[in-house]
């Protein structure tokens, strides 16, 4: 496991199981199923817009370049 999602797991872990919980940036997903795995969530919330920005400043962006689109973001 990376520093980085070493880190991540280890904040998972001071939440109180049985919570009321939101993701807010869900992008696919994959965080989410770490949160429901590790903080047992009584409910958990998942926010995202999944909108397509195509400015110049979400260029790397995991929503925004070239490489998508709102297709993609629909799909999600
Ligand atoms: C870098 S991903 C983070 C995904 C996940 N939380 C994780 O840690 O792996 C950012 C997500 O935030 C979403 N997002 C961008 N602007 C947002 C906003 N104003 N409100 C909610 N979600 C937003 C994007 O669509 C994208 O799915």
């Amino acid at each position: 496991m990376s520093e980085r999602a070493s880190a991540r797991r280890q904040v998972l872990e001071l939440i109180p199981k049985d919570a009321v919980g939101a993701e807010i940036g869900v992008h696919l997903g994959d965080f989410s199923a770490q949160i429901l795995k590790v903080a047992c969530p009584r409910a958990l919330h998942l926010i995202d817009p999944w909108l397509y920005l195509p400015q110049s400043a979400y260029r790397s962006s995991w929503y925004g370049g070239l490489r998508h689109n709102q297709q993609e973001m629909d799909e999600r």
